[in-house]
């Protein structure tokens, strides 16, 4: 099996590129030493704080953060990064040509249940001339990212990744203590019987979704024909890594549960990075209304409607929006 930086040299990757991305990954190992642990690294709580999106913090959501904003700033190589447990962006390296936005946790619902938590990163270029401190450095869209990936802690650590060449899986081989390239260019089918949403939403959702979930619940006796098997994780690497694996649409719709907070999944460090993914596997990735990675961020923690998976299925979900 392969190792991971002779890959990236595969794929062209620039070498301060694999240098950045080995030091993300050298971060993502201490995570999933810790989330291993379990109950043994006490860290298994809540804190008393609540992050700037009104979230509390698990005591594993602000260890995770601490370590990636550490050996990331440390490093050289990022001129800033953002993170879903900072307020704003943190300055560093002002000649790093690098910026990180990062989920140090996602799916830390899950950490009490000893279920499925992951990382989701996603690296653009640094802007020349503008001051390391400048959170309008990261308005760059989804389609500027040079890398992006994410890294499940389930029972194997894997990590899933691209640099713009294909979607490719890697596992945490822990006798040798780095990521091994396990299957290269994933392909997400075109055509899928299983879905994944938060099933509890549904009478907040807007008309064209409870209609297009309704047909799929309807199974044969519906307008789609074919039974519908549904699927949900709770954490969206979770979600995203099935569809990646074995085909299949994930949304979390706009809802109008608090009319404040009309979608769920943040544009920056889940949306972008997962749809970069889903693209370079074949899948789609959208809202009612665009594509994602074509949106053009206002804020940092900016939050967005996301459909995404197998191609057929995610315009079918589109048409009902027609
Ligand atoms: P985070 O743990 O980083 O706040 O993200 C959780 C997200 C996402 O992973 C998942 O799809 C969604 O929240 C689940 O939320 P609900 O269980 O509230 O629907
Ligand atoms: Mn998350
Ligand atoms: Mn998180």
């Amino acid at each position: 099996m392969q190792r991971l930086a002779p890959a990236l040299r595969e794929d062209n990757v620039p070498l301060d590129l694999i240098s950045l991305i080995k030091t993300v990954l050298a971060a993502t190992k201490e995570i999933s030493f810790r989330v291993g642990q379990g109950h043994l690294s006490g860290l298994m709580g809540s804190t008393l704080d609540e992050n700037i999106q009104g979230e509390v913090q698990k005591e594993l959501d602000v260890v995770a953060n601490e370590l990636f904003k550490d050996i990331l700033l440390e490093s050289g190589f990022v001129k800033a990064i953002s993170s879903e447990e900072e307020d704003t962006s943190v300055a560093g390296n002002p000649d790093g040509k690098y910026i990180v936005s990062f989920d140090p946790l996602d799916g830390s619902s899950n950490i009490e249940i000893n279920s499925l938590i992951g990382t989701i990163f996603s690296i653009h270029p640094a802007i020349d001339g503008m001051d390391a401190s400048d959170p309008d450095m990261f308005k760059q869209a989804g389609n500027k990212q040079i890398c992006a990936g994410y890294v499940l802690y389930g029972p194997s650590t894997m990590l899933v990744m691209t640099t713009g060449k294909g979607t490719h899986f890697y596992v945490l081989d822990r006798t040798y203590g780095g990521y091994l390239l396990v299957e290269r260019n994933v392909q997400i089918s075109e055509d899928t019987q299983e879905f994944s949403v938060n099933m509890s939403n549904q009478r907040f959702w807007e008309s064209p979704m409870q209609d297009y979930i309704n047909d799929l619940l309807l199974g044969t006796e519906g307008p789609r024909g074919k039974n519908f098997n549904m699927r949900w994780c709770a954490a969206m690497v979770g979600d995203v890594h099935r569809v990646l694996t074995r085909g299949g649409l994930f949304t979390y719709p706009a809802d109008s549960k608090d009319l404040a907070k009309p979608n769920k999944l943040r544009l920056m460090y889940e949306a972008n990075p997962m749809s970069f993914l889903v693209e370079q596997a074949g899948g789609l990735s959208v809202t009612s209304t665009q594509r994602i990675m074509d949106i053009e961020p206002t804020d940092i923690h900016q939050r967005v409607e996301v459909i995404l998976g197998s191609k057929n299925e995610v315009n079918k979900c589109l048409s009902y929006y027609k």
